[in-house]
């Protein structure tokens, strides 16, 4: 999607944004009698209304508020995505948006609608040419968002877009060498160093986890680094992003049912995509801010040589861990990773994952399951941004108890607690390999949608990344 600044609204479509019916005076380009006709469908509740003008669409969108300013916005960004749905069927290419709205985040927010539920994956469609929306630039005037917000939405859009293909991405094309790959273009393109160590520096390294779930793959892992270092920077140490890369999850010997549980498992990297992607629109919008992001790769597959229920692994930091069941392989990766990211003396540690079932159980497709050990100060910034892009956390307790249910016998942790408390487990045996303020976001239940549902498409969602780039932006301010 391109995003445009234009001097005057012109001759082509126009969609106007107002606070009430009175503000339709405002709008020169409407009749008497246009301007009743829509006074009177936003009497009777429309949200939005269509004006033919034979050669041009004039619509008009009715910012409605709701009790709190994150709620109008997540109204707004949904009203997006019916217009997005509308100017599609109408054949429109581009559409200039005029912001009559006192809420000044009125236009990016409702371009953000559309632009998100813009968004196709159509790279194994024949038919493309038939299919492809015809939606392809949002332009507003002068008065209704700044140039940096347009600079925002372009690069935030475009981090989701490349994040989301990655997720949709099957194993097939998508190998754990081919992840880097993808990262090292984006590096390229957004200007971000990229380095991969791949299964001889992995092994040299004795990243063991990594190691551990790679055995019963037919490829090699792949370790990726992400540098996006300013020359002036407000933090003096890096902030470093770490994303779990699970390129296809079968649970390894402990082998997942297929029906609804494997058939979506090449979205087990989506944790990597979301801080690719946002690596991505960090170096685009060139923040202020030195930042690194670490993505521990591979498939996890049962094969001749697969690690087993009952094998004791030496982790990256030396930690034993005994491994009850090879579905838990998410923690053992990005323990490697976590390990690695204590060199960088980093200032936050943020993870993302695809980590639990539990945590998908507990808030479904509405939230993030959060817990760490980051400044109340940071989780509460977090928390707001979360509210503001409408990519909610819930934080956990990371209370010792749970700490006790991954106690082994026989080594120092083992890969899984019990019955209960799945997704806490699972935080509790990152944090082992923590020694910095560190947040885990544990993003199972809402980095991959069955269907779609206003701008979230089916398939990858990249959720998180809007609230983590929310984070970044305001990162010191306050
Ligand atoms: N990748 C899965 C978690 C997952 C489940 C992601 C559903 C998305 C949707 C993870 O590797 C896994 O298998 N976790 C197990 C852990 C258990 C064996 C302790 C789980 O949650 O069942
Ligand atoms: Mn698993
Ligand atoms: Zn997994």
């Amino acid at each position: 999607m391109e995003f445009k600044l234009v001097q005057k609204p012109g001759k082509k479509h126009q969609l106007f944004v107002l606070d009430s019916a009175d503000a339709l005076k405002q709008i020169p380009d409407l009749t008497d009698k246009e301007q009743r006709f829509a006074s009177d469908a936003f009497k009777a509740d429309q949200a939005h209304v269509t004006i033919n003008q034979y050669d041009r669409f004039i619509l008009l969108f009715l910012v409605k508020d709701k009790k709190t300013d994150w709620q109008t916005l997540e109204g707004i960004r949904k009203g997006g995505a019916e217009l997005q749905g509308l100017l599609n069927k109408l054949k429109v290419n581009e559409i200039t948006i005029t912001s009559l709205s006192a809420n000044t985040k009125a236009a990016y927010t409702l371009a953000e609608g559309m632009a998100l539920a813009n968004y196709q994956f159509l790279r194994y469609r024949t038919e493309t040419k038939k299919i492809t929306n015809t939606l392809g630039t949002i332009s507003f005037t002068r008065q209704s968002i700044t140039v940096r917000e347009v600079d925002q939405l372009t690069a935030i859009t475009e981090g989701i877009y490349r994040a989301r293909t990655l997720v949709n991405e099957p194993l097939n094309f998508l190998s754990a060498e081919q992840l880097a790959r993808e990262f090292s273009s984006m590096g390229k393109q957004a200007g971000f160093k990229v380095t991969t160590l791949g299964r001889a520096q992995i092994e040299k390294e004795k990243m063991g986890g990594i190691l551990a779930v790679n055995r019963g793959s037919i490829q090699p892992p792949t370790f990726t680094v992400m540098e996006y270092k300013p020359a002036k920077s407000i933090n003096k140490r890096p902030i470093v992003l770490v994303g779990k890369g699970i390129v296809y999850d079968t649970g390894g010997l402990s082998l997942k049912p297929t029906p609804a549980s494997m058939d979506r498992m090449k979205s087990d990297m989506s944790g990597a995509a979301v801080v690719g992607g946002a690596m991505y629109a960090i170096a685009k919008l060139r923040l202020p801010l030195h930042v690194i992001a670490l993505v521990p790769a591979t498939d996890n597959r049962p094969g001749e040589n697969a690690y087993v229920p009952g094998d004791i692994i030496t982790m990256y930091s030396g930690t034993t861990v005994e491994v009850l069941n090879t579905d838990a392989e998410g923690r053992l990766v990005l323990a490697d990773a976590l390990h690695y990211a204590k060199r960088y003396k980093p200032e936050l540690v943020v993870d993302f994952a695809t980590l639990t079932g539990a945590a998908s159980v507990a808030v479904g497709e509405h939230g993030i399951v959060c817990m760490g050990t980051a400044e109340d100060k940071t989780k509460q910034s977090l928390n707001e941004s979360g509210f503001r892009q409408y990519e909610r956390l819930v934080e956990y307790p990371l209370w010792d108890e749970y700490g006790e249910m991954i106690k082994s016998e026989f080594a120092d942790l083992k890969n899984i607690g019990g019955p209960s408390g799945g997704a806490i487990t699972a935080g509790k045996f990152l944090q082992h390999f923590t020694d910095y303020p560190w947040m885990h976001f544990d993003i199972a239940g809402v980095s991959f949608s069955m269907s779609k549902k206003g701008y979230i498409p089916q398939g990858g969602t990249a959720y998180g990344l809007r609230m983590i780039m929310d984070f970044l932006i305001n990162y010191g301010k306050s």
